[in-house]
């Protein structure tokens, strides 16, 4: 089923960004995440196992898995390829976006600037990442940012922690925020992620 990139957004006030370097980490992580509430799961392709990990997180039932540091189409096509029902971008190329748009797949690209959404808003976009979101300028540069694009509608992603997700959500262009925190490094907690994205799925926005 295709997903509009609205529906992905609501999907929850959080989505886990994850740098997966096993394949046989895939199903307890995406387990834990969705029965903490948290269906919407954003692999990032910086691991040789990131397209086994979105194709083994996608049998879970409730995942939606999508694709993140996604740099390029022939890194969409693999994403699509694997499954990926949503596309996430740390910026926007004319290519990546070209082809993004084209497959009619979810699509969060990054943006960081006026001239960057202005870009996107000309390919017809108004969905975008706020990347790095807390060197960026952090929520006083986003709301700077939100008032002459009314119409746009932003995941702030980066450095963005359990403490600080609350004010981000609290601001009326963000529907939802990426982050790690949820996923801790090291060694697959099940029950530690589960309690993680439990807090994080109960944020209010
Ligand atoms: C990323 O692409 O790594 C995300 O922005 C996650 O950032 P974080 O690790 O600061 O949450």
């Amino acid at each position: 089923m295709s997903r509009s990139v609205d529906e992905i957004m609501e999907l929850a006030p959080v989505i886990p960004v994850l740098v997966i370097e096993r394949v046989e980490d895939a199903a307890p992580i995406a387990e834990a995440l969705v029965a903490g509430g948290l269906p919407a799961l954003e692999v990032t392709m910086r691991t040789a196992a990131a397209l086994d990990v979105m194709r083994e997180m996608a049998k879970v039932p409730g995942a939606v898995v999508g694709a993140g540091t996604v740099l390029n189409p022939r890194q969409l096509d693999q994403a699509l390829e694997a499954g990926a029902q949503f596309i996430v971008s740390p910026g926007l190329t004319e290519p990546l976006g070209k082809a993004a748009i084209q497959s009619g797949v979810a699509f969060l690209p990054g943006t960081a600037t006026a001239g960057d959404i202005m870009r996107g808003m000309d390919m017809g976009l108004s969905r975008f990442k706020f990347f790095p979101a807390e060197t960026s300028g952090g929520l006083a540069a986003l709301k700077a940012l939100a008032a002459p694009f009314h119409m746009v509608r932003f995941c702030p992603t980066g450095g963005i922690r359990a403490d600080t997700a609350a004010a981000w959500l609290a601001e009326p262009a963000v529907k939802c925020v990426g982050g790690s925190w949820i996923v801790p490094k090291g060694p697959v907690d099940p029950g530690k992620i589960e309690a993680l994205a439990r807090e994080a799925a109960s944020l209010s926005r």
